[in-house]
């Protein structure tokens, strides 16, 4: 890790700072918080401990370079966004390391999210190209009415630590596009993505104060966010327990807010489906990231008739997948984030085990016990009642259970209280789109396990949250429709 850390430009591990109003900034109170590499428990960094003051000060900048940043033309805007994004993938290799390092993505997959991250600031810069006003026909002759667009103001982004750099350009890249500026509220476990991608913003020579990145005291940072009437609008990725009382804080000011929650995919395998592109597809969804994405299949559902063709394939592939230090380019799968991740992990598998599910691979903790590896997992005779049915698990465990009929199955998916993704795999168009249209979840993979792409609208329905990010829908949120009615 050492050697990895020797060759960074963007950021010094041995001296972090917060990113202020353009300037490298410690928090006013001389306070840190520890940053450590899931890989082996140590303590890779300091960061300054932001808090009410930095995220008021913050705010202030973000306010102060609005109106300039606002005006500029979208063609300026978007010609700042794309040096960002240059600058993003000229610096893929040492992004992913220290993405690798901070929560344990495994370092190619950690490459793959820089180019997704990327590709949120392309689509944005052109997208703010296209705001488009109306014209609406009026009542009178001597009347005109028109409906223009303008940015929201200051906006916040509150970002997960599991996507540390794409979760945070899929709410930036909208807002810098509208015209909006703002701040960034890193996770905890995830800072320095965030502040090494401020590193770009100032070479790429953004203006001052458009973008402010403040780690530190969630409690404290949120509470000033939802209190500081000069918000306007905040998007926040991360828990339904968290996202459910950030609704109730923002009904005060009645703030914009969009919210993308947890989610408890399933994954569903036709007896009509190709079960090698099944199988493979079953793998990319459910240990991208190690199992923690709020879109990784959590439960598999497969048709009874070909549970055992199926099972086969599907736990050859689990067994080829090859876990340990993320920054070891041919590992697959990563630590999990924290003790805590693993903890929840080890509870569900246990749980699974009591009430009589079969360990078909995998169901044990792995490595030196310094970092959190648990083996890729794979549980046979799953049942309704064991909680890895019901909750969301956040590790590289599968949970396999059979289905005789369409009807069953499609109730038992939709038998959640959340509503992100879902899967299905079949070769039956009727059914391909019967069942598309009857799952409730915002985003479906048919024969696609991996579908998110900036070009498309992403988010959920129910406890998943609301809101779309990506897409032509995703810049909307940071965009205010104003009506002018001029008479003659
Ligand atoms: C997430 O897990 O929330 C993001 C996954 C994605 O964008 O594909």
């Amino acid at each position: 890790m050492l050697q990895a850390t020797k060759q960074l430009s963007l950021i010094d591990f041995g001296n972090v700072k917060l990113f202020i109003n353009g300037e490298w900034t410690s928090a006013s109170n001389g306070s840190t918080f520890s940053v450590k590499n899931p890989n082996t428990g140590e303590v890779v960094a300091e960061v300054p401990r932001g808090a009410k003051e930095e995220t008021k000060a913050a705010i202030e900048a973000a306010n102060g370079a609005l109106p300039n940043w606002a005006k500029l033309t979208a063609n300026d805007r978007a010609d700042y966004l794309l040096k960002v994004r240059d600058l993003m993938i000229e610096h893929e290799a040492e992004l992913a390391t220290i993405m690798s390092i901070e929560m344990g993505k495994a370092y190619t997959e950690a490459c793959g999210e820089v180019k997704y991250a990327a590709s949120f600031l392309t689509w944005y810069a052109e997208e703010g190209r296209r705001v488009y006003g109306e014209t609406i026909p009026a009542s009178s002759p001597n009347k005109r009415l028109f409906v223009v667009k303008q940015p929201v103001g200051i906006i916040a982004a509150i970002t997960p630590w599991n996507f540390p750099l794409a979760m945070m350009t899929r709410k930036l890249g909208p807002a810098l596009a509208a015209g909006c500026t703002g701040i960034v509220k890193p996770a905890s476990q995830s800072p320095l993505s965030a502040l090494a991608f401020a590193a770009l913003v100032k070479k790429a020579g953004i203006p001052k104060g458009v973008v402010n990145i403040v780690a530190g005291a969630t409690a404290e940072i949120s509470d000033e966010i939802f209190e500081n009437p000069v918000v306007k609008k905040i998007s926040f990725t991360g828990s339904t327990e968290v996202g459910k009382k950030l609704v109730e804080k923002s009904a005060n000011q009645l703030k914009k807010l969009s919210l993308e929650l947890g989610g408890h995919a399933p994954f569903i395998v036709f007896e009509d489906a190709d079960l090698e592109k099944a199988a493979e597809g079953a793998v990319a969804s459910k240990f991208r990231n190690a199992g923690q994405t709020c879109v990784c299949a959590n439960r598999i559902y497969v048709h009874e008739n070909i549970k055992e063709r199926f099972t086969k394939l599907f736990v050859e592939k689990v067994l080829a997948l090859k876990v340990g230090n993320s920054l070891d380019q041919t590992v697959q799968i990563g630590p999990l984030v924290s003790k805590e991740g693993l903890g929840k992990v080890q509870e569900h598998v246990e749980d699974a085990i009591s009430k009589g599910a079969e360990v078909l691979t995998g169901g044990k903790v792995t490595g030196d016990q310094k970092g959190f590896y648990y083996e890729p997992t794979v549980l046979g005779n799953v049942t309704k009642d064991m909680i890895i049915m019901t909750e969301e698990t956040f590790g590289p465990v599968a949970p396999i259970t059979t289905f005789q009929n369409d009807e069953e199955v499609i109730y038992e998916a939709n038998n959640t209280e959340y509503g992100l993704a879902a899967y299905l795999y079949t070769s039956n168009i009727q059914r391909a789109v019967t069942v598309s249209e009857a799952l409730n979840f915002g985003v479906i993979g048919l024969n696609d396990a991996v579908p998110g792409v900036a070009q498309a609208p992403f988010g959920g329905m129910n406890h998943s949250g609301y809101g779309r990010e990506g897409g032509h829908q995703g810049i909307k949120d940071y965009l205010e429709e104003k009506y002018i009615s001029l008479e003659l």
